[in-house]
C-alpha cells in the first residue's frame, strides 16, 4: 500500500506579526467592556483572531510590490485599466464599476434596479445584500434548497437554488416585480456552501426567458470552483481558472467584494455585460463612492487588487490549500465529538451552537453567548451567525429566527498555520465539555439595522 502523502501551502512565510495571548482575568475584562459582542473587542485583546476572513488575508510579495506602481491620477489612472483587464480576463465581465467594497456594489445595484414593492428572490439572505435590497424598497425572498437550513444534510450543493420555490415566486408575484435573482455564490450564511454549475445554468435559462436578470454574489466564486472540481461530474479535469469563467457565464453581471478570494484588504466592484446598466450605475457611483475609474480605492488598491485577481487563478494549488485547512480545522473539531455544520464549507468552519447550548432558548442568545465563551477560554475570536445576525423583520418588528443558530469561525486566507488551527479546535472543545454552565444573554443596546456589528448584551442571571 502507497503511504500517504502530505501536501503544503505553495508559498512560504517572508514577514510576520506577533500576536499575544493574554490571561483570562484579562479576557473576562475585555468581553464585559465589549459588550459580550466579539465586534467590540480591540484586537490587541485577541490571540487567534477567525471573526472574518474579509480584509484579513496575507498579500504576497507581488502584490506589495505592486502597491509602488499604483496610478493615484484622480481619473483615468493606469491602475484602474490594469483592474479592468484582470476582471475582464478571470471574471469575464466586459463592464467594471469598482468601489470601495462589496456593501458599495451592492447599494449601487440596488438602487439602479429595485423599484419599491418588488421582490428580490435569492439563496439564503446575505446581511448587507438584504439590507441595500431593503433599503432600495425591494423585499428578499428566500429560495435555497431545505438542506441548506440543515446543518447535517450531506447535500454536496447546498447553495442550490431551489427551482420549484423560484417558479412559485414568479407565480405569486409576476416576473415584472422582479427585477433579478440574486445567487451568491458559497453561500455565506449556509456555512460557504457551493451552488453547482448545473444549478446556475438552469436559474439562468429560467430566468432569462422570463426577462428576470441573475445577479451573482461572486465574492467567494473561487472557492465555489474549488468545490465544483471535487464534487461536480465533468468538471474534474478543468482548471480553477476555467470553472470560475464558467460560474460567471451564467449570469448577467456580479457583485464582488475583493476583500475575500481577491485577496486585498479592502476593495470591491461591481461587474456587468450591459453598458447600458452600467451608465446608469457610473451616474450613481460618482455621488456616493468616487469617480468611475476609481470608485472607493486608491491606485495602489486598485493595484493590489488586480495582481490578488490573478495570482488566485495563477495556481489550483492556492484555492486547494486554503480550503484544505479549513477542513483540517473542521476535521479536528468533529474529532472532538464538536457538532459543525457539513460538509465543511470554503471559508469558516460553523459551530451548531444550538446543538452545543440545547439547554438554551434562542431568544437568550445561544450563538451570541457561545461566541463569548469561546473567546473567554483561549482568546479566539469567532463571530455569531444566528437570530442577532438575522435582525428584525421590517413589517412585524418581531426577530427573524433563522433556522440555523451558528457560531462561525472564519479563517483568514494565508495568514495562520496548522498549528493555530489545533489551538483553536482544543480552545473550542474545553468550551463544549462545560457547555452545561454557559447561560444565556440579555441585549442591553439594539442598532436599527445590521445590529450584529455593534449591539451589546450582559448575562443573564442564573
Ligand atoms: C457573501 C458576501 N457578500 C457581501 C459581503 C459584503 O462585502 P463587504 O464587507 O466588502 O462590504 C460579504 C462580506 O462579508 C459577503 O460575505
Amino acid at each position: 500500500m502507497r503511504a500517504h502523502r502530505s501536501w503544503a501551502e505553495p508559498w512560504k512565510i517572508k514577514m510576520v506579526e506577533p500576536i499575544r495571548m493574554t490571561t483570562p482575568e484579562e479576557r473576562n475584562a475585555a468581553i464585559a467592556e465589549a459588550g459580550y459582542n466579539t465586534f467590540l473587542l480591540r484586537a490587541d485583546d485577541v490571540y487567534i483572531d477567525l471573526l472574518t476572513d474579509s480584509g484579513t488575508s496575507a498579500m504576497s510579495d507581488r502584490q506589495w510590490a505592486a502597491l509602488m506602481i499604483g496610478d493615484e491620477a484622480y481619473a483615468g489612472a493606469s491602475s484602474f485599466y490594469r483592474l479592468v483587464d484582470a476582471v475582464r480576463d478571470v471574471y469575464g465581465y466586459q463592464e467594471l464599476v469598482p468601489t470601495h467594497q462589496g456593501r458599495g456594489a451592492e447599494h449601487i445595484l440596488s438602487q439602479i434596479l429595485i423599484e419599491p414593492g418588488d421582490v428580490v428572490p435569492g439563496n439564503m439572505y446575505f446581511t448587507t445584500t438584504r439590507f441595500h435590497q431593503e433599503h432600495a424598497g425591494g423585499r428578499f425572498v428566500d429560495v435555497i434548497v431545505d438542506e441548506a437550513h440543515d446543518p447535517y444534510s450531506l447535500h454536496p450543493f447546498k447553495g442550490n437554488v431551489d427551482l420549484d420555490k423560484l417558479a412559485a415566486v414568479v407565480d405569486t408575484y409576476g416576473a415584472e416585480r422582479i427585477p433579478y435573482v440574486s445567487v451568491e455564490t458559497n453561500v455565506n450564511m449556509a456555512g460557504g456552501q457551493p451552488v453547482s454549475l448545473a444549478n446556475l445554468r438552469d436559474v439562468y435559462d429560467f430566468c432569462s426567458s422570463r426577462g428576470i436578470l441573475v445577479m451573482l454574489d461572486a465574492t467567494r466564486a473561487l472557492e465555489n470552483a474549488h468545490f465544483i472540481k471535487e464534487r461536480e461530474r465533468g468538471y474534474e479535469s478543468w482548471t480553477i481558472a476555467e470553472i470560475l469563467h464558467e460560474i460567471t457565464r451564467w449570469s448577467d453581471g456580479a457583485t464582488v467584494s475583493s476583500k475575500k478570494d481577491n485577496l486585498v484588504n479592502i476593495g470591491g466592484f461591481l461587474a456587468l455585460r450591459d453598458p447600458e446598466l452600467a451608465r446608469r450605475a457610473r451616474e450613481l457611483l460618482v455621488a456616493f463612492e468616487g469617480l468611475h475609474t476609481y470608485g472607493g480605492m486608491s491606485g495602489r488598491d486598485m493595484e493590489a487588487l488586480a495582481a490578488g485577481i490573478r495570482e488566485m487563478v495563477a495556481t489550483d494549488d492556492h484555492v486547494r490549500a486554503r480550503i484544505g485547512q479549513v477542513a483540517y480545522l473542521g476535521d479536528a473539531l468533529l474529532k472532538m465529538g464538536v457538532p459543525i455544520v457539513q460538509p465543511v464549507g470554503g471559508h469558516g468552519v460553523f459551530i451548531d451552537a444550538a446543538a452545543v447550548l440545547d439547554h438554551l432558548d434562542q431568544d437568550v442568545f445561544p450563538a451570541q453567548a457561545l461566541t463569548a465563551e469561546i473567546y473567554r477560554e483561549g482568546g479566539v475570536r469567532g463571530m455569531e451567525r444566528g437570530i442577532v445576525s438575522a435582525g428584525r423583520d421590517p413589517v412585524s418588528g418581531d426577530h427573524r429566527r433563522p433556522r440555523l443558530e451558528l457560531v462561525r469561525l472564519a479563517i483568514p486566507r494565508r495568514v495562520y498555520t496548522q498549528s493555530h488551527m489545533d489551538v483553536v479546535a482544543e480552545s473550542v472543545a474545553a468550551v463544549a465539555e462545560r457547555r452545561h454552565e454557559i447561560g444565556g444573554l440579555r441585549m442591553t443596546y439594539e442598532p436599527e439595522s445590521l445590529r450584529f456589528f455593534q449591539a451589546r448584551f450582559e448575562p443573564l442571571a442564573s
